[in-house]
């Protein structure tokens, strides 16, 4: 028996991995997180699997749904939106199941800053503008920040940002980056990348806040915020450059 964790991906159900539908699709008992992960997904189950929505339940809930399965011999296919490894509350799942010594698995997934960079068919790394990108979140009751990891503080470094969990927070987010970024700097909020209803914002820091409250955006909502989504010039890269010779690549004698 092994509990599987499983990246659903940002939405569209065709971009789950071919592991992660596999694993679905043979799983005698799935638990998934409902808000985000996409119906299609778990409608993939065998029709007689246990298919429970994780929303609803606390953590020994969870648990005692996974013991349950241990006890009887049965694959959970955990399944989790985006990657797992992002603002999934897996760490804390894998503590409680190498307490209590029962096996899992990771599968990964495609995640929402992928998808929104797909969406906006932007490339988040460019030579010369930015080569660092800052996966982050901004505070919110239930979830303080660790500290040197405030927005004010990581902007300084003005790399790349993709904020989750924060389209609320805009005000505060334009706020601690400006100083950082300027009010021109480009920034776009993606509403729901892949799902049918994708929306995407388009502006600077000093405008984006009106514009994302006039689209009336209030979650599942990704925060972009760099140079790169609108770059004025970038070098290309060295790696197709052609006096640049690699290993696959050598020079070419004679
Ligand atoms: C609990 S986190 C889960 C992140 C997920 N594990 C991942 O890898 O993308 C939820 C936040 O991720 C972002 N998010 C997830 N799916 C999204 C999507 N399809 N479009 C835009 N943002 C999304 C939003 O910022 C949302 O508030």
């Amino acid at each position: 028996m092994t509990v599987h964790f499983i990246g659903a991906g940002p939405g569209a159900p065709d971009l789950i991995t071919v592991r992660g539908l596999e694993l679905i699709r043979r799983a005698p008992v799935v638990l998934y997180a409902g808000s985000l992960v996409p119906e299609a997904v778990v409608a993939e189950a065998p029709a007689d699997a246990r298919v429970l929505d994780t929303a609803p339940m606390n953590l020994d809930e969870i648990i005692a749904e996974i013991e349950a399965a241990h006890t009887a011999g049965l694959d959970v296919a955990r399944v989790h939106s985006g990657d797992p490894s992002l603002y999934g509350a897996i760490g804390e799942q894998m503590r409680r199941l190498d307490a209590l010594s029962i096996p899992y698995d990771v599968t990964p997934g495609v995640s929402a800053y992928a998808a929104a960079a797909a969406a906006m068919k932007r490339e988040l790394t460019l030579a010369g503008v930015s080569q660092t990108i800052i996966l982050t979140r901004t505070a919110v009751r239930s979830s303080e920040m660790p500290a040197g990891e405030d927005l004010a503080e990581l902007g300084a470094s003005r790399a790349t940002l993709a904020i989750h969990l924060s389209v609320n927070n805009l005000a505060r987010v334009v706020r601690d980056l400006e100083p950082h970024y300027g009010a021109d700097c480009p920034a776009a909020v993606i509403y729901r990348a892949t799902w049918p209803d994708e929306e995407i914002v388009t502006g600077t820091l000093g405008d984006i806040r009106d514009k994302v409250k006039a689209a009336g955006f209030t979650r599942t909502a990704l925060i972009l915020v760099g140079r790169v989504l609108d770059p004025d010039a970038f070098d290309d890269s060295r790696l197709y450059a052609a006096d640049h010779h690699h290993v696959l690549r050598p020079r070419k004698s004679g």
